[in-house]
């Protein structure tokens, strides 16, 4: 079966008076995301990008009827800069997750794919 998920988000949601409180950051984004995004010249963006990515998978899985929290999702880039999905919960290892996620001055947009395993999305790449 596949579900897809999408949201968008307001960037400025994401301004330095949230981005400055480290426990509400840890209670959405994993150390891994933090560092990513504080490496940014424009932080609130690449936050806000991943707050919509996981919402999107949250509506993705509740599909599945399965919850998961902010910070069980994990979304960081390959050396090109192509965003990946993590799911720290290994109950949830047999899904798949493609995400792409997109950020202009006021707004960011993600849009996920999950399938279960046994469905593979990537049939040429993995011949
Ligand atoms: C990939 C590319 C189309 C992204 O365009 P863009 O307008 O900068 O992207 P947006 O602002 O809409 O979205 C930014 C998000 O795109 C995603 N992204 C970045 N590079 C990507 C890639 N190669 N493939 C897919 N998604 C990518 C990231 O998730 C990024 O957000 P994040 O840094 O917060 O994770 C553009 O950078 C490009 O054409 N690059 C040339 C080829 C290339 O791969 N360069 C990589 C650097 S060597």
């Amino acid at each position: 079966m596949l579900e897809i998920g999408i949201d968008c988000v307001e960037i400025s949601r994401f301004n330095r008076d949230i981005t400055s409180k480290k426990n509400i950051l840890k209670k959405i984004f994993t150390e891994n995301e933090i560092q990513y995004c504080e490496k940014k010249v424009k932080t609130s963006q690449h936050y806000a990008v991943r707050y919509a990515g996981k919402e999107a998978i949250i509506k993705a899985f509740s599909c599945y009827k399965i919850e998961i929290s902010m910070n069980q999702i994990e979304i960081l880039n390959k050396k090109n800069g192509s965003p990946f999905v993590k799911i720290l919960d290994d109950k949830l290892s047999d899904f798949n997750i493609k995400i792409s996620l997109s950020h202009s001055r006021e707004i960011a947009i993600a849009v996920v794919i999950v399938s279960k395993n046994s469905l593979n999305l990537n049939p040429l790449r993995d011949r």
